[in-house]
């Protein structure tokens, strides 16, 4: 690829290109939709799930409340906040990809949350809400892949009512150093390994690891809410360091 390339600057060979352009990442995710849930449960063998529960719980919502998941993908995590007792009045779940967001809806329906979980396309750097509308914002695994992360988490603290929570799943890298060893010749050896065959996404699945080395430390990402206005924030460590939940809150007088 050449320094001039539409798709980003030039990498080296067989390094995948961190180019977070819009209609690039759109275009990644709708490519490997077909595999993805699968291929989700697999490599994370079932821990996914557990993820977005705890995530979900995090918010603390009450009864009727109404929740967007952004970069919803296809809304496993739309549908875990939508099963949440008490109850929310409506899930909207926003994400650019169309081919993640029709597998999502064809979920929705054949699990019977339809009337609950709305999806609609948009950008998380231009949410389609209103301000301050949304009792409780979630992410899951998304927010590493939008190309201005401080303008998305500013979209996400205008959407929120004052006292709204939100809560972001993002991959990490275990700190133990025999863990760390064995957890990154996993990630990145034998998950694009795996990923690269299921999908038959020559990048999808390298890009993963290399986005999640690249990206914000947990202290920058939760040092990045508090300076957004976010209070209460607490980074949890789940699984050893693989994932990080990172949970803030909207002060009631902004
Ligand atoms: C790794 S998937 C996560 C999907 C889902 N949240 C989950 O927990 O499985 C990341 C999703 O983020 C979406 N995405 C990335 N950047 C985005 C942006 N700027 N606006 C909307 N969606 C975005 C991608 O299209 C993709 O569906």
């Amino acid at each position: 690829m050449s320094a001039a390339s539409p798709r980003g600057p030039a990498t080296e060979p067989g390094t995948p290109s961190l180019d977070k352009d819009p209609r690039r990442i759109a275009g990644m995710f709708d490519a490997i939709a077909h595999r993805y849930d699968q291929l989700n449960h697999l490599l994370s063998a079932g821990f996914d799930r557990r993820w977005r529960r705890r995530a979900v719980a995090a918010l603390d919502l009450g009864d009727g409340a109404l929740v967007l998941d952004v970069c919803t993908g296809t809304a496993d995590l739309a549908m875990t906040a939508s099963r949440h007792q008490p109850a929310p009045r409506a899930v909207l779940g926003v994400d650019f990809a169309g081919a993640m967001l029709a597998l999502g809806h064809e979920k929705l329906r054949s699990a019977g949350l339809s009337p609950i979980v709305r999806l609609v396309r948009g950008d998380a750097c231009r949410l389609p809400c209103p301000s301050e509308t949304v009792d409780a914002v979630t992410v899951g695994f998304g927010i590493r892949n939008v190309a201005d992360t401080a303008r998305a988490v500013e979209e996400m603290f205008r959407v929120l009512k004052p006292g709204g929570r939100l809560a972001i799943l993002e991959f990490g890298e275990p700190r133990v150093p025999v863990l760390r060893s064995l957890y990154l010749w996993y990630f990145q050896r034998v998950l694009p390994f795996i990923g690269r065959r299921l999908s038959k996404h020559a990048e999808a699945y390298a890009y993963l690891p290399a986005s999640v080395s690249a990206f914000l430390s947990p202290d920058a990402l939760a040092d990045l809410l508090r300076t957004s206005g976010f209070f209460g924030v607490r980074v949890d460590r789940l699984t050893a360091g693989v994932v990080y939940l990172y949970v803030g809150q909207k002060p009631v007088d902004t």
